[in-house]
């Protein structure tokens, strides 16, 4: 591929899980292209590799076990209600970007459980909207990155991040300043000490690694959920089973409900936020016959294998059901599925991100008659599975 060497695109099952598990310290994540990102964003968890990895990566591991997740329930569930409750209604209303605003206040609430103003959140959004804009172009249009330099687009951006950063390191400075116990990921981070040396985290990468949750967390989160709505949506026989379910389940338990948990794993089988993944070989290696250099990128095609007529029954129709077991119990030992990806980087926020979408769905049917318009949403992928646009039919109940 021009620019990029040997590529490997794959999505193959075995050789995946060799790559991503079975000898995955010859698997590295791909230098960051992107002058910005890398400076904003190069030294967070999300692609740093080798030993810094492994050492942030137990670091922050332990704010996002269950126990620690399940802290946070109240603040995410108070966030969801409040956005519910002014959600609009009607005919023709795109969900796309209320579900992705919806899971940036979350995401938001739970670094820091604190009154931000309004200015401060909006400047962070368009950050984040601008960087992931900027990204994508880069992607698209990698021959335009000479013109950066010319049209000033890379240093406005930098100029903007900068000033995130800025506000960031505000509002930890506020936080050292204060006694009182705070309960949030952000009080969870300052309190984390490295193994080997017992001290925190500079300030610097304190503030990449807040960065990278928000960046990592939102828009993923945001497209799955916009994705369920629709098939949930165009789905009677589910939605009835859903609402059923929501009528003997309160909020709290929603994200231990197996058919919940069933409805989301389909959603993220058909559509996979993160929907192709990049790893670099090392050293030269082989697999199944075929030998390839150091160097090949291994592209695994997560979208291709979920909808995978070898793998799945019906692989193109939306059914829960596949995710439970006979006696109704969720199936974790589903194979060829990836969505979180596999092995050492695995997403470190998938319990968070589960138990968001549980808390979302359950208030919205439990408050709204969705229904869909028509034809499905197109599919846009960029650095993840985005929708176009998801437009339904918003009806109080
Ligand atoms: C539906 C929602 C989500 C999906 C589908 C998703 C998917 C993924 C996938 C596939 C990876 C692995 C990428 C790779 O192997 O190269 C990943 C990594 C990661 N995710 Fe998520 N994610 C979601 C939500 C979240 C949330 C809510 C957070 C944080 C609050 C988060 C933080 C991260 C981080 C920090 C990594 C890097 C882990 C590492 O390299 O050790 N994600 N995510």
């Amino acid at each position: 591929m021009p620019g990029k060497g040997r590529v490997i695109v794959t999505q193959d099952s075995s050789f995946v899980n060799y790559v991503l598990r079975e000898n995955h310290t010859n698997y590295q994540k791909a230098k960051l292209d992107t002058d910005v990102v890398a400076k904003q964003l190069g030294t967070s968890l999300l692609f740093v590799n080798g030993d810094d990895w492994r050492r942030q990566r137990r670091l922050i591991q332990p704010a996002f076990h269950h126990n620690s997740i399940q802290q946070l329930y109240e603040t995410v569930m108070n966030t969801v209600n409040a956005y519910i409750a002014n959600f609009p209604q009607g005919a023709q209303v795109d969900v796309y970007p209320l579900m992705r605003e919806l899971s940036f206040s979350v995401l938001l609430n739970s670094l820091f459980n604190i009154d931000m103003s309004r200015e401060m959140t909006d400047e962070l959004c368009r950050g984040f909207i601008n960087l992931q804009d900027f990204m994508a172009k880069d992607v698209l249009q990698p021959f335009r990155r000479f013109l950066y330099p010319v049209t000033g687009a890379e240093k406005n951006l930098v100029k903007q991040w900068d000033g995130i950063r800025d506000m960031l390191r505000g509002i930890i400075a506020q936080r050292r300043a204060d006694e009182t116990t705070h309960n949030d990921l952000l009080a969870m981070l300052l309190n984390s000490r490295y193994e080997d040396t017992g001290q925190g985290m500079s300030e610097e990468q304190l503030i990449s690694e807040l960065l990278i949750l928000l960046f990592a967390g939102h828009e993923t989160t945001g497209s799955t959920l916009s994705w369920l709505l629709y098939l949930i949506a165009s789905n009677h026989q589910v939605c009835e089973k859903l609402i059923c379910t929501i009528e003997k389940t309160d909020m709290l338990d929603s994200p231990r409900d197996s058919y919940i948990n069933a409805i989301i794993n389909e959603g993220m089988r058909l559509y996979p936020a993160v929907w192709i993944n990049e790893r670099v070989a090392i050293k030269d290696d082989q697999f199944g016959g075929f030998s390839f250099p150091a160097a090949t990128s291994i592209l695994t095609y997560i979208y291709g294998m979920h909808r995978c007529e070898a793998y799945w029954e019906d692989a193109s129709t939306f059914n829960p059901e596949r995710f439970l077991k006979s006696e109704g119990l969720i199936d974790k030992n589903v194979k060829n599925y990836l969505p979180f990806g596999a092995g050492p980087r695995m997403c470190v926020g998938n319990n968070f991100a589960m138990a968001e979408m549980a808390f979302v769905l359950y208030t919205i049917f439990k408050t709204f008659h969705i229904s869909t318009t028509g034809a499905p949403p197109a599919a846009w992928p960029l650095l993840t599975l985005r929708p176009r646009e998801v437009i339904l039919n918003i009806k109080k109940i």
